[in-house]
């Protein structure tokens, strides 16, 4: 049994507070070598803030940390990571204006016999750990031009180069589709089986449960209980998390969709779509669905005016369209939501109302300026209805948890009076009980009459929201399912992936 190892690493009656909130209240763990162990609970439950008082970054008010046996009241990210403590955060920590290799050593570049830092070194025992993981890319990719998911393998890679015991994961795969989830998990599988201990966090309970060994609840700082994944199933968990029951996700009722409103006739992008003709119509949502390479990002992403077309047409309401950049594309009523909120969406140190009315400040000013009154006032029945949790109505965004920071960019997005919406992953990193929320409100919206494009990794969301989903393959629509109802999700897994 796991339980009775003894542990490479112990949290000891971890406390912290921030202004105005208990993070954590005296919450204590173990970790065992080769034990992958799940950290679970709601958008602001206090997993993150763990985290990183276990890697240094964050000082905790009491408590410790004991690993191999010695004990620390304090830790430094440098004293962490000396001994043995990798981490991989939420958001993440690389550089992106360097490479993957100058990511992977910064701070400890190899040098050369003449003090110059040693590229060719480098560049190849960053190509062998590329190797070794199956990973597919280069060394010399500038980090800031990956994708996100690639990002994510690089920031891994980063914290496997330090040898580290200990690998702490906050969401490592909210941002991966189906092939690159399956990956992740053989990656973790290789660590646990070398002996590392892995905390891991998620908001995906059906992952939790095929990967971890045991499991920790934490609710409003608070630890409910560990328990052996054999012993749980995701309804426990998630009524564990929430502290009451809570519904599973029913069928909504939907209204018929109208007339089309938005069509692309052979939108080909350069070196990403080849060609992809579909409509969306007026209160209906069009799901894609792809990999990587699929171009269904790219699609969104050009509707947006964020890619530029090389060839075929787009039709907004019967006349000729081309999208010019994402203010263009605004005032022509089309919304885009990007995945990469903290890099795109947000404004990170503004007070979190003043995101959501960013897109629409008609709404809260008077002659010109605006009414901080006015401002929270009138994203009130946003906050409420998508439970946004933050120590303060005038809270800088920058300070709300993960799942909290999606929240206030779909609030955003639900603020202004865009008829069409292009959504990449919206409840990326959000948790159970407000993603089935979601769900409800773009059901809602789009009842309401508003076409929404949704590009989702989580393909079970996609067969939940969507009316009809296009499936993209190598940058071509492969598939058209009519009635996302009748499909499963290893079906659409299997679809996306060219069968
Ligand atoms: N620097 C900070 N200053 C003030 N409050 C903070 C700070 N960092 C986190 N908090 C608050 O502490 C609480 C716990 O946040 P934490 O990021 O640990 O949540 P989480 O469980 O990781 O949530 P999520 O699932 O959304 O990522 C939240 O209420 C958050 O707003
Ligand atoms: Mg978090």
């Amino acid at each position: 049994m796991v339980s009775e190892q003894a542990a490479l690493l112990s949290v000891n009656e971890i406390s912290k507070s921030f202004p105005g909130i208990l993070a954590l209240d005296s919450v204590s763990l173990t970790l065992h070598a080769g034990e992958v162990h799940a950290l679970i609970g709601a958008n602001g439950a206090g997993k993150s803030t763990l985290v990183k008082i276990i890697a240094g970054a964050l000082q905790p008010d009491r408590g410790s940390i004991t690993i191999n046996g010695k004990t620390f009241q304090v830790l430094t990210p440098l004293l962490a990571r000396k001994i043995g403590i990798a981490a991989v955060y939420q958001e993440q920590q690389l550089v992106p204006d360097l490479t993957v290799a100058e990511n992977i050593f910064l701070g400890k570049e190899p040098r050369t016999t003449f003090g110059r830092v040693d590229y060719r070194r480098m560049s190849a025992e960053t190509m062998e750990l590329i190797q070794t993981y199956g990973l597919s890319i280069q060394p010399d990719y500038v980090v800031g031009k990956l994708p996100l998911a690639q990002r994510q393998e690089v920031a891994i890679l980063k914290a496997l180069k330090e040898e580290a015991k200990v690998l702490l994961l906050d969401e490592p795969t909210a941002a991966l589709t189906g092939p690159q989830i399956a990956f992740m998990f053989r990656l973790i599988e290789q660590l646990r089986k070398r002996g590392m201990g892995i905390l891991y966090i998620s908001h995906h309970i059906d992952e939790i449960l095929s990967i971890a060994q045991r499991i920790t609840v934490l609710r409003n700082g608070k630890k409910i209980g560990t328990f052996l994944a054999q012993d749980v199933t995701k309804e426990v968990l998630i009524e564990k998390m929430a502290g009451r029951r809570i519904e599973s996700e029913s069928r909504f009722s939907r209204k018929p969709p109208g007339d089309v409103i938005l069509e692309t006739q052979h939108l080909s992008i350069n070196g990403k779509v080849e060609k992809a003709s579909f409509v969306l119509k007026e209160g209906e949502i069009l799901g894609f669905s792809g990999a990587a390479d699929s171009g269904c990002k790219e699609v969104l992403r050009s509707l947006a005016g964020l890619y530029p077309i090389r060839s075929g047409g787009i039709k907004l309401f019967g006349k000729t369209f081309r999208p010019r950049g994402v203010a263009d594309t605004m005032q022509q009523g089309i919304l885009f939501v990007p995945e990469d909120m903290r890099r795109e969406g947000l404004v990170l140190p503004f007070p979190f109302p003043k995101n959501i009315t960013l897109a629409k400040l008609q709404k809260v000013t008077s002659r010109g300026f605006i009414l901080p009154h006015r401002e929270i006032q009138a994203v009130y029945p946003y906050v409420s209805s998508l439970r946004i949790v933050a120590p303060s109505p005038w809270a800088e965004t920058r300070i709300l948890s993960g799942g909290n920071q999606r929240k206030v960019l779909l609030a955003k997005a639900l603020f202004t009076d865009a008829k069409i919406w292009l959504l990449e992953d919206p409840t990326q990193g959000v948790d159970v009980e407000t993603r089935q929320e979601i769900h409800h409100l773009l059901i809602e919206a789009r009842n309401s009459g508003k076409s929404i494009l949704i590009f989702s990794s989580d393909l079970e969301e996609l067969l939940t929201v969507s009316d009809r989903i296009i499936v993209m393959y190598k940058g071509r629509p492969t598939r058209e399912i009519e009635n996302p109802a009748t499909v499963t999700t290893q079906e659409l897994l299997s679809m996306t992936l060219g069968g």
